[in-house]
């Protein structure tokens, strides 16, 4: 039988209607003349409350149909005596789908830690914490495409398996079909690629941009959203090996154009999950994180600070003695150095300008030699949430910081010959969407905003 969502149901213009519910049962309570049964459907972070005459059905049946247990009700809408929700149903006819067995169903007892429930991500989105924070991660994925769709951007499906490293920070996953024991090889004793599934060493994407500037080069405006892969060690609240990344491209832009694209993205993105989500958010903003909601209305309220790499250096020098590692001209900022001038400029910064030895090799070079037009966006809770840049549009200048960075120009002959056929100035960034997700959620560790988290040592589910 066709069923209703519970979001549809709990709304007033239900109540009257003859209905069926199908989804999971959060929690049943009663005595022998009244049941209620709470059940969610994952539509909405709020339950129909189900009310059952037990003298109506087989006490065997309402005992089986417990916390866990998947079922469908049917009966009528109407509003409810109950404080906290407006409808209730009052159940006519009760099926019991799949039970789930009390001594075993990990997901009894309320309050579980996100570590445990990262155990069992197999059965963690049916709890409220995660159902919310899935369906925010669904409006912002929907958002980014209205977002950029709106302003007359194409959607650039960018490969995954891709034969060059586009960040030049060699931290990749192989793809291979090649035998591991035994390997062909090279008179040499080095493995010869040759032989493998494309004829050449593959690897999963880093980044979809070098791809991502072959396209803009033709359609003007394009953005990526897609997984990206960073075998970095990094076992940080903040780094995934497999996370999703959006990352546009506009022609003619300049880097001043790049961080208004940015800021205008970010603050809309927040705007829109307000919005659409606000359900899930005050959730979150109770149980977590009492700030949640006021830090995300204060960074659409105010301008991102901007400044340069070297103009950041001197706020942070004075201060040197509130860190743990050393800060000077130069040296790349650790995370500590971001919050400090986050919480010192009390709110989202734009740094620009950074040094060239601490930047990717298709950064625009700046005029004095040492600097490129680079440009990093720091948040709140977060640190870095987008990077970015200028590209370098000029042949000979990419040649020649390629050469000098070891980028092997073999691999990478097609990138350059966009620099040979009509170059032009053109910019972008990539923006981390679990980094966002972090962001509008509260949640503190990124294993906690996607659905089945690749950390190292870490690929269950
Ligand atoms: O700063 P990154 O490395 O920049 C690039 O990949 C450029 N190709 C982007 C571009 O200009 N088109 O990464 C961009 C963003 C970071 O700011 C961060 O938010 C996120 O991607 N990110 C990660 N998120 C989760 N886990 C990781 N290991 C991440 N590494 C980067
Ligand atoms: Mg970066």
């Amino acid at each position: 039988m066709k069923h209703t969502p519970v979001k549809v149901l709990l709304q007033a213009t239900s109540i009257g209607n003859m209905a069926t519910v199908k989804g999971w049962v959060r929690t049943k309570r009663g005595n022998k003349n009244v049941a209620f049964i709470a059940i969610n459907d994952g539509s909405i972070i709020h339950n129909l409350q189900c009310v059952v005459d037990p003298s109506q059905y087989d006490e065997e049946l309402l005992k089986r149909i417990g916390t866990g247990a998947c079922v469908s009700a049917t009966g009528i809408i109407v509003a409810s005596q109950g404080s906290g929700q407006a409808t209730e149903m009052q159940v006519t006819a009760l099926e019991l789908y799949g039970e789930a067995d009390a001594e075993t169903y990990p997901l009894q007892k309320k309050g579980h830690t996100l570590e445990f429930l990262r155990e069992i991500a197999h059965l963690r989105p049916r709890t409220n914490t995660f159902g919310a924070v899935l369906r925010v991660r669904h409006h912002m994925a929907f958002a980014i495409n209205k977002f950029f769709n709106d302003q007359g951007f194409f959607y650039l499906h960018t490969p995954i398996i891709t034969g060059s490293d586009a960040e030049g920070a060699g931290e990749m996953f192989r793809v291979s079909t090649l035998n591991a024991k035994n390997p062909p090889l090279n008179d040499d004793g080095t493995i010869n690629y040759k032989e493998d599934f494309f004829g050449k060493e593959t690897n999963l994407t880093v980044s979809g941009q070098l791809e991502g500037e072959l396209g803009a080069m033709a359609l003007g405006k394009i953005y990526t959203f897609g997984p990206t892969f960073r075998a970095e060690n990094s076992n940080t609240p903040r780094h995934l090996a497999e996370f999703w990344m959006i990352e546009p491209e506009v022609a003619f832009n300049e880097l001043e154009d790049n961080m208004n694209l940015a800021e205008d993205m970010l603050k809309y993105l927040i705007a829109y999950a307000l919005e659409h989500c606000y359900d899930d958010i005050e959730f979150l903003n109770n149980l977590y994180d009492k700030e949640l909601i006021a830090r995300l209305q204060s960074v659409l309220a105010n301008p991102f600070k901007r400044m340069t790499y070297t103009e950041a250096i001197e706020v942070l020098i004075p201060n040197i003695g509130k860190f743990e590692f050393p800060v000077e001209w130069g040296t790349d900022l650790q995370k500590e150095h971001e919050n400090f001038l986050v919480s010192h400029f009390g709110g989202p910064v734009i740094l620009t300008d950074y040094p060239k030895h601490i930047k990717a090799f298709y950064m625009k070079q700046n005029d004095d030699g040492k600097t490129v037009r680079a440009m990093d966006v720091l948040f709140p809770w977060i640190g870095e949430i987008i990077g970015g840049s200028q590209r370098e549009e000029n042949h000979e200048k990419l040649l020649t910081r390629m050469n000098e960075m070891n980028i092997p120009e073999h691999d990478l002959w097609w990138y350059l010959e966009t620099r040979k056929f009509g170059t032009c100035p053109h910019a972008g960034f990539g923006l981390g969407f679990e980094r966002l997700i972090l962001f509008v959620t509260g949640m503190s560790n990124i294993r906690d905003v996607i659905p089945f988290p690749r950390t190292p040592k870490n690929a269950e589910f």
